[in-house]
This record gives structure tokens, C-alpha cells and sequence, in this order.
């Protein structure tokens, strides 16, 4: 039986391979389907240079439980403590401040308890602390959150920050802002002004404003894929990237505009394709020419070697497009027990130089 039609009799969706997967040109005959699976899990091997096989368990776990104690509620050595004197087993994760494993408890648990209600912890995984960890935000900067609802990074920045200085908590869509909103009052954030728009208007408004700039781009959302789930792969198709590329490029240009000389610009997803990731970083460093791009620091701390593993570099060609080569400084995150797929670059605007 040919291959395709042993596909057919398993049922499901057939999808024509267009755009990065072309029909493999080694037969004569009828052109070949795949189903949406097979499309994803070639694509992931591909990307992340696994085998096929590889794939569909690393996209079959669930990420560790983890917490950042929040030190705008309270002491943390008191937070700690009271976690601890209610049973959570804790393991201090040293890169991110305040920030624990818990092994004993999900999500959905935590969720549950008084203490997460008074704002005293936040749930949150690792990979969505590394770009603030990366932005370093201080006590008196002015910090642009260019797409931040629901607010799991605006809290972090605000936490960094000792409720000092200024952030601007922007995003697009409105039902998100109100839970936006709603995570800045539960979590005692002080120094954040809500704006509801199109980020990619912000640079023209506000341009060379703001000491640091995080965007957290809209994106395809493959490091989110759980394949253990009814029908994951719903939202995901190779539409779906190119017009997030599109909207990704827009804001970059934004960002990076409305950062003051000196000013450093986090761009991070939680996808793993190339032209999402890569391509728009190089789109930026193509039109702005002085922009710098600058490893992610402390990924090469003795702090950070146990999750070293599950990081690799920026791809410099893929699928027949090449990239800046610089963009092998960015980091890519490589789904696994500890972190969530994720993708994050650093870019330094320069000071302007004295005449
Ligand atoms: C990855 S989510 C942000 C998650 C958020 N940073 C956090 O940590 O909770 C991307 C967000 O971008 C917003 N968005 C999409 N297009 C936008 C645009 N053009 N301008 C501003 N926000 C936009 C979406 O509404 C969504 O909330």
C-alpha cells in the first residue's frame, strides 16, 4: 500500500506541502500529502536539527512548576516561609531572582490559594522570566512593555524595578488589557500606566523615550504546543506565520525607534520558527545599521549551566533563507522539562557619538 493512502484509511486533515516543504521531486507520479502532524514535527526536526523522531515527545511534556515570590506584596523570606510552612517543596532556580520549582503542586493548586490570590506569588515559567532577566530592568528607568497583556512580564519588570521609575504596559487588544489591568492591582504593580493601541505607532509618538523596551511579539506560539492535547495543532499553520512576521517586523522597527541612544531592546517569542525569529532580527539589523546585536549574558553564567542543555544558538540559514549572521548571538529554547519553547535576542541602540 502506498504511504499516502495508508495515511487516508487513519483519517484526519490532508494538507498539500507548499512554502518551506516542497514535493519531494525524486518520484514521478502523484504529488504527495502530509498531514498537519507530519508537517509540524518535520518542521520542528528541521529547526531544531533533531530527528523526526525526537520531536513528538519533546512536544509531550509539561514544563516543571515554577513561582516567583513577589516582593511588591511582601517580605520574601516571609512569603518563603509561609509557602513553606504550607507543605510547597521549593527548589531555588539561582538566575531568576525569587523564583522556584515546586514540585509537589500544580499550577491549578496554586492557583487556588490564598496567597496567590493576595498577590504573593506569581505562576510563571521559566522561559517567560528569561527576557526580563535579559532587559534587567532598574529602580527610576523608563521601560516600554510594548505588547503586555496579560502582564506575567510586566509584573517581573515592575518586581526588578522596587515599583520605582515608569513602565508603560501597552497592547493592542482589549479584553487582554482588562486582564492586564487586573494582574497590575492583584500584583501591587504601582509605577505602570496602561495603554491600550497598535505598538507599532509608539516609535513615531515616543521616539528615543524609553532607557529599555520589551517586546514580547504576538507570534505563531509553537513552544506552547502540547501535542498531548484534543486537535493541538488548531491555531498553528504556515499562514499564520507569514502574517505574524509581517506585524512582528512593524513593531521591531517601532521598539527600536522609540529607545533612547544606549537603550536596550528585548525582543522574545514563544515560537520557534526562524522567519518569526531570526528573520525579523535581521530585518531590523538591516535597516538600522548601527543597531547592535549582543548575547544574552547570563545563559554563559556557571548559574544557568544545568538549563545550558536546553539552549542553542541563533540559525543562520534555514529552509533555503539566510539571516544575518550576527543573529547566531540570539537564543533559541528548546522545549523541554524545565522551559517552554522560546526564542530571545538582545539588541543595544548605540550612544550617539560626540561631533
Ligand atoms: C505573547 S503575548 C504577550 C504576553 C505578555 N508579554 C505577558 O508576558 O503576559 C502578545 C500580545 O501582543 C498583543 N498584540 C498583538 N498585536 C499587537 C500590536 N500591533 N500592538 C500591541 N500589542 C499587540 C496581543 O494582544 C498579545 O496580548
Amino acid at each position: 500500500m502506498k504511504k499516502s493512502n495508508k495515511r487516508k484509511e487513519k483519517g484526519g486533515k490532508r494538507h498539500k506541502v507548499r512554502s518551506n516543504f516542497k514535493r519531494s521531486r525524486d518520484q514521478q507520479g502523484p504529488a504527495k500529502f502530509y498531514t498537519k502532524d507530519d508537517i509540524f514535527i518535520s518542521r520542528m526536526a528541521s529547526i531544531l536539527r533533531m530527528p523526526k523522531g525526537k520531536i513528538k515527545g519533546m512536544f509531550s511534556q509539561r514544563a516543571v512548576t515554577t513561582i516567583r515570590l513577589n516582593p511588591l506584596a511582601s517580605n520574601v523570606n516571609k512569603i518563603y516561609k509561609r509557602l513553606d510552612d504550607k507543605g510547597l517543596d521549593m527548589k531555588k532556580v539561582d538566575w531568576s531572582p525569587n523564583t522556584f520549582i515546586v514540585s509537589n503542586k500544580d499550577k491549578s493548586e496554586l492557583g487556588k490559594t490564598e496567597e496567590y490570590e493576595k498577590g504573593l506569588f506569581y505562576i510563571q515559567n521559566l522561559s517567560s522570566m528569561l527576557p526580563v532577566v535579559a532587559l534587567d530592568p532598574k529602580p527610576g528607568e523608563i521601560v516600554l512593555d510594548m505588547c503586555a497583556a496579560p502582564g506575567s512580564k510586566t509584573t517581573f519588570i515592575a518586581a526588578e524595578m522596587e515599583n520605582q521609575g515608569e513602565i508603560v504596559a501597552n497592547d493592542e487588544n482589549f479584553s487582554r488589557i482588562k486582564s492586564l489591568e487586573q494582574v497590575i492591582s492583584q500584583f501591587h504593580v504601582k509605577n505602570t500606566k496602561v495603554r491600550i493601541g497598535d505598538g507599532s505607532t509608539i516609535g513615531k509618538s515616543q521616539p528615543n523615550y524609553y532607557d529599555k523596551v520589551l517586546l514580547d511579539a504576538p507570534c505563531s506560539g509553537e513552544g506552547l504546543i502540547y501535542l498531548r492535547t484534543p486537535k493541538p495543532l488548531r491555531f498553528w499553520n504556515i499562514k499564520k506565520i507569514k502574517i505574524m512576521e509581517k506585524v512582528q517586523k512593524k513593531l521591531i522597527v517601532s521598539a527600536y525607534d522609540s529607545l533612547k541612544p544606549g537603550g536596550i531592546l528585548i525582543y522574545s517569542t514563544c515560537t520557534l520558527e526562524p522567519d518569526e525569529n531570526e528573520g525579523v532580527v535581521s530585518y531590523l539589523l538591516d535597516k538600522f545599521k548601527d543597531a547592535k546585536l549582543e548575547d544574552i549574558g547570563f545563559i554563559k553564567d556557571e548559574k544557568f549551566e544545568e538549563y545550558r542543555p536546553f539552549v542553542t544558538n541563533g540559525i543562520t540559514k534555514w529552509s533555503g533563507n539566510e539571516y544575518n549572521p550576527i543573529t547566531k548571538k540570539s537564543t533559541r529554547i528548546i522545549p523541554g522539562k524545565h522551559m517552554q519553547g522560546f526564542y530571545i535576542a538582545k539588541i543595544v541602540k548605540p550612544l550617539i557619538k560626540e561631533a
